[in-house]
């Protein structure tokens, strides 16, 4: 656990400084030398020190040096534990038809950010603006959420930031998307973000683009991301698989065709999105190739959990 993982950082930077201040006062010591009996007195010569006990203890510390772990690794070891423990208890709570919900709420979390005043963003302010219209039925994924931070409370604070983050990801995962590395360290807001900086269903392609660049995300990672519509009951192939058929789908247009269901395919800023020439080129794109689609999502995904973020270390 990370745990036990702090406390070797903790041993290793008090071994070094306990070794800086030992050679800082050196001319004032008591040395301990080795009398003919193999017992330690207190000496206050300047003698070398030979007593087996501690040359036994300098040679294992000398071997052991070139295996030690930097602190900067025993924190990279620190985060990958801590990670695991999120999510193992994210996919004891998460099912394939829970996945949608899951992935929604990491979008209305941190879709708020506004790069012109530095508002919003992953920040867990979800919990406070559930009774917003744009985020009716995300109480249901909050309370599934609730049950996973109440475990991992139990063995380490977790933020709303970091769990929403990494259960987002793991929602894409188990749905067949790509793995998705999250880092961790969010910090939590105390109160609800600004209001109306979710991009609203009536947007054209052009209002799109604008939404999202206010957010730093060019047009391929608006498209890129709006693939995230392929999960859940919209239309786009199985809801609970996540793959490209979101893309080929758009581009076969069904809701032009009167039959059957095919009008309640998509929102309209789905298909306002294939009506654009630049939003239309990526999703030709992303229709033959799925794992363009996968690696593209993967980055523009990790990019939305940190907008906006105040780390905990920072
Ligand atoms: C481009 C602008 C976007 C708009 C206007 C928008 C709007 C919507 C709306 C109105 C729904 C239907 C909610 C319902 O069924 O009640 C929906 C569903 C969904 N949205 Fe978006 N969304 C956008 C982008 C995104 C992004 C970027 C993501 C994630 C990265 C996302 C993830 C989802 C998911 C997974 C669902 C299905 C939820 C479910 O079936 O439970 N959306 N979105």
């Amino acid at each position: 656990m990370g745990g036990a993982v702090k406390q070797l950082v903790v041993l290793s930077e008090f071994r070094s400084a306990r070794q800086l201040n030992k050679s800082n006062h050196d001319h004032k010591r008591t040395r301990h030398v080795l009398r003919p009996s193999g017992s330690i007195s207190p000496s206050t010569n300047d003698g070398f020190n030979f007593s087996p006990a501690y040359l036994r203890r300098e040679l294992t510390f000398m071997l052991a040096v070139p295996f030690m772990p930097t602190p900067q690794q025993l924190g990279q070891a620190s985060e990958a534990s801590d990670l695991l423990v999120i999510q193992s208890a994210v996919r004891k709570v998460l099912s394939k038809s829970k996945a949608a919900g899951i992935l929604r709420l990491a979008f209305h979390d941190a879709g708020t950010f506004d790069l012109y005043d530095n508002s919003g963003g992953m920040n867990g302010s979800i919990v406070y603006e559930l009774d917003r219209p744009e985020n009716a039925g995300l109480s249901k994924s909050v309370k599934i959420l609730d049950k996973a931070k109440s475990e991992i409370d139990g063995i380490q604070h977790v933020s709303w930031a970091d769990l929403i983050s990494v259960a987002g990801a793991e929602a894409v995962a188990l749905c067949g998307g790509p793995t998705i590395p999250i880092k961790l360290g969010r910090l939590d807001a105390r109160e609800p973000d600004p209001q109306g900086k979710l991009p609203e269903e009536s947007l054209d392609a052009s209002g799109l683009k604008k939404c999202f660049l206010r957010k730093g995300f060019s047009t391929k990672e608006l498209v890129a991301l709006s693939g995230a519509h392929t999960l859940g009951g919209k239309g786009f192939g199985n809801p609970n698989v996540f793959d490209n058929a979101y893309f080929k789908i758009l581009l076969e247009k069904p809701w032009a065709s009167s039959a059957g269901m095919s009008n309640m395919i998509g929102l309209p800023t789905d298909r306002a999105l294939v009506e654009d020439d630049e939003c239309s080129r990526w999703i030709s794109i992303y229709a033959v190739d799925e794992a363009r689609f996968f690696n593209d999502f993967k980055y523009a995904y990790a990019k939305l959990v940190d907008l906006g973020v105040s780390w905990k270390n920072i």
